[in-house]
């Protein structure tokens, strides 16, 4: 069942390319417009949608806050991201013409369940993103995007979170096009970059032999910082959750702006910190992110920076250098996810800890 890997965790990893590219199957209709599969919203409702609040929880929170920066970007329409649990307790500003988006693979995690059953009260729309058909979120909800990312055993989200990704960027697209927005070649664009990430996410798996073999070393490690800006925020959250469910080791992820706000007193000498780092073609965000590496380098600060291929700018500061193939920006968490996730299951493993059942985690949390 394990079909020749030692963890469900590493086969979901390796499954990625595909949960992906089923994902993006048969988006595209005849037309060349994408479509979606349970959208019970009109045209004219998605239209009339003034305002976006994600509501999810763990792993899949994280894919909201990546969604935000793609959604807004191709919608123009505020996007605003919240943990389910949070949500119903500080009277959110609620209209008909707010859209609720549910993120969750298992479609049980009570918090969010909770959350899109407040927002159908204040009469909001409720599409879900799902990764399990016919489970009560989706069976809540206006609309459904199922994720066909197949069943996930290990309980840290991997696959999920990719196919939960890929569906975001589908549902940007989608309203982007109904909306008329942006122009349609724009989406024509993004939706065939979208169709080339399984190549990308493959060849990136390819490359974590280095990766593995870091994280075996790492094994005294006792606290771990994540570094990001942009979408690479979420994604240093992610790196860091990973860590602490898996390997139990103390992580946290920051916005790399706020470092000199005060993270970097928590540097000295040896301290990991993981960093992924913008696309070159971004420079404004990309020379940011360099010297924040330098800053807490020249702090004793052991680097271990995710980049995109081509990018040598930043060798000289990173004690560990990992490349990534090259994706657009919003699309890059694809990819640059990867090697934070091999990263914490290996680091889990070389302690011997259950990779799949770490302690005290359920994979579906149906209590609130
Ligand atoms: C958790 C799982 O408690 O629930 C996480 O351990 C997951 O991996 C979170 O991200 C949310 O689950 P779901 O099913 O709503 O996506």
């Amino acid at each position: 069942e394990k079909g020749g890997y030692d963890w469900f965790m590493q086969k979901e990893i390796a499954e990625q390319p595909q949960a992906v590219a089923d994902t993006l199957l048969g988006r595209v209709n005849a037309d060349g417009k994408l479509v979606l599969d349970e959208m019970r919203l009109s045209e004219e409702e998605l239209r009339a949608i003034t305002k976006i609040i994600v509501v999810a929880c763990g792993t899949a929170y994280h894919a909201g806050l990546i969604a935000k920066y793609a959604i807004e970007h191709w919608t123009r329409i505020p996007v605003e991201v919240e943990l389910a649990g949070e949500f119903r307790y500080r009277d959110p500003i609620l209209t008909r013409d707010t859209l609720v988006i549910a993120i969750s693979q298992s479609g049980e995690t009570m918090d969010t369940l909770m959350a899109i059953r407040h927002a159908r009260e204040q009469h909001s729309r409720v599409l879900a993103i799902c990764n399990t058909n016919g489970s009560t979120i989706p069976r809540e909800s206006d609309a459904v995007v199922y994720t066909h990312g197949g069943p996930e055993i290990g309980v840290a989200s991997t696959k999920a979170f990719l196919t939960q990704l890929t569906a975001c960027y589908l549902v940007g697209l989608y309203l982007a096009q109904v909306r008329g927005v942006k122009f349609n070649d724009e989406v024509a664009e993004v939706l065939t970059q979208l169709s080339d990430s399984p190549a990308a996410i493959a060849e990136t798996l390819n490359r974590m032999d280095p990766v593995r073999k870091l994280a075996r070393s790492m094994v005294g490690a006792r606290t771990v910082l994540f570094l990001g800006r942009h979408v690479g925020y979420p994604m240093a959250l992610e790196g860091a959750l990973k860590l602490k469910e898996l390997a139990y080791i103390h992580a946290e992820g920051f916005a790399a702006g706020e470092l000199k706000h005060g993270p970097i007193a928590l540097i000295e000498q040896d301290l990991p910190v993981v960093v992924v780092v913008p696309s070159p073609k971004r420079p404004l965000l990309h020379d940011k992110i360099v010297s924040n590496i330098q800053e807490v380098r020249a702090r004793g600060a052991k680097t271990i920076v995710i980049a995109e291929d081509g990018d040598e700018a930043v060798a000289p500061y990173a004690d560990f250098l990992f490349h990534v193939p090259e994706l657009p920006i919003l699309l890059q968490p694809l990819v640059a996810t990867i090697p934070l996730q091999v990263f914490a299951a290996e680091l889990a493993d070389a302690l011997g800890y259950d990779v799949d059942q770490p302690r005290n985690l359920a994979k579906s949390v149906t209590v609130e």
